[in-house]
């Protein structure tokens, strides 16, 4: 039976070639001091940087910073951020670039009041967020991760190896994100492709779950197949803006969380690749699509309709002749074609990962799954296969 849920999104989204345009207006409604939080140059080179400082200093905004924000943020550079936070008695924090920083600084929005270890009472213990919080503003550099209007925020804690997900409530969602498809040209391949695989796992994790007759299911394979599409079309020509922008608005609704709702969910992929990133700090889609490939043959009998659904639906399979074991292991088949021509890195070596690490990341990994719940057993058989 379809599962009761309640909905509230508060994300303004301004999207398109002018999108920074709004930024003046939105600055309005927050007070003259304003954190920039960004990552390690890439803003900067694009010249975002100086567009949106101007604006800041146009709008007569005091400016700090915290920056170098790195990809799978640490908890370290959260309580660096929140010091600054509360030593400025900052009004906003506008995050400027992909998931990390915006997950960063949602954050250091919840740490800086807080006055317990935020990182036990928030990311270890899912506890309310009970103590102030500072609003946080985005603009997107780096399509996949869908932070830009959602509440998530994956922090690492490098001393106790564990890289952690929380979904924080509709007011620490970003207050309004500014998404300008362009921004995105000037990422590396290794990057986009990355984020392309994010974004097509977030949907998944929510598909291969479930027997009822769902919308959300539907709604899935549909940005799924739009995804396919415009991820070749963006890879040939990285500044084409409409495959760019589908992209990009993909994304967004791909973890939303509006993809899932009114079912059950899988995300055991992402629990995998939060560890193999606490051990290996590779780059999350490529993490995720290592793991997805022997994960799905590792459960498909479990979901077995629903994964012969994905390769008709999603992959346009050929069913003629085959049974249903046959069509679904195509699916997956056409799946990992896909990745291969994409040039997503699915072998965990060249993601940095050995082979002792592989007991360590089994046994550190949270269980949840839906077709089949795993063991640590399982995981290590998982990972052994995309080592
Ligand atoms: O540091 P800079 O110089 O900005 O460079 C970044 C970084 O090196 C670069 N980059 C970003 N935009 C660019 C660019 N380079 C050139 N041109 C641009 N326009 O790309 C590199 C990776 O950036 P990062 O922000 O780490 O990538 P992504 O957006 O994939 O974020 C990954 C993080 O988000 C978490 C992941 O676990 C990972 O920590 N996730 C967040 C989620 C959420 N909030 O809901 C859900 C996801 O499942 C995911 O777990
Ligand atoms: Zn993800």
């Amino acid at each position: 039976m379809n599962l009761d849920f309640t909905y509230h999104n508060p994300t303004i989204i301004h999207f398109g070639k002018d999108a920074l345009n709004n930024l003046k207006a939105e600055l309005a409604n927050y007070g003259d001091t304003i954190m920039l939080a960004y990552g390690k140059g890439s803003i900067k080179k694009i010249g975002l940087y100086d567009q949106v400082v101007s604006i800041l200093k146009e709008c007569g905004k005091n400016i700090v910073e915290v920056t170098g924000i790195m990809a799978n943020p640490t908890y370290e550079k959260v309580k660096e951020g929140a010091k600054i936070v509360r030593d400025n008695n900052v009004d906003l924090i506008l995050a400027v670039g992909g998931g990390s920083v915006i997950d960063c600084a949602k954050g250091i929005s919840v740490a800086a009041y807080c006055e317990e270890d935020a990182w036990t009472k928030y990311w270890l213990q899912f506890k309310p967020v009970d103590n102030k919080i500072v609003p946080v503003a985005s603009i997107l550099t780096l399509a996949g991760t869908g932070s830009e209007m959602n509440g998530g925020s994956v922090i690492t804690n490098d001393d106790m190896k564990l890289k952690m997900g929380r979904v924080f409530p509709p007011n620490v969602y970003p207050t309004f994100s500014i998404l300008n498809p362009e921004y995105t040209y000037s990422l590396p391949k290794y990057q986009m492709v990355s984020g392309i695989f994010d974004m097509m796992s977030h949907l998944m994790e929510a598909y291969f779950s479930g027997e009822d007759d769902v919308t959300s299911d539907y709604v899935v394979e549909g940005v799924l197949r739009s995804i396919i599409h415009s991820a070749k079309i963006a890879i040939e020509n990285p500044e084409d803006y409409e495959s760019r922008s589908n992209l990009m608005w993909s994304a967004t609704l791909a973890m939303n969380p509006l993809m899932g709702l009114s079912k059950p969910q899988d995300w055991q992929v992402h629990m995998i690749e939060h560890q193999i990133g606490a051990y290996t700090d590779c780059a999350h889609g490529m993490g995720l699509a290592a793991v997805s490939l022997p994960y799905y043959r590792f459960i498909y009998k479990n979901g077995l309709d629903k994964f012969v659904r994905f390769a008709t639906q999603v992959w346009g399979v050929d069913t003629e002749g085959k049974t249903k074991e046959e069509i679904a292991l195509a699916g997956i088949d056409a799946l990992e074609a896909f990745v291969k021509e994409c040039g997503i890195v699915i072998n965990l070596k060249e993601l940095g990962a050995t082979e002792e690490m592989l007991p360590a990341i089994a046994e550190s990994t949270v269980i949840l799954g839906a077709y089949k719940k795993l063991t640590s057993d399982d995981i290590l058989e998982i990972l052994k296969a995309a080592f």
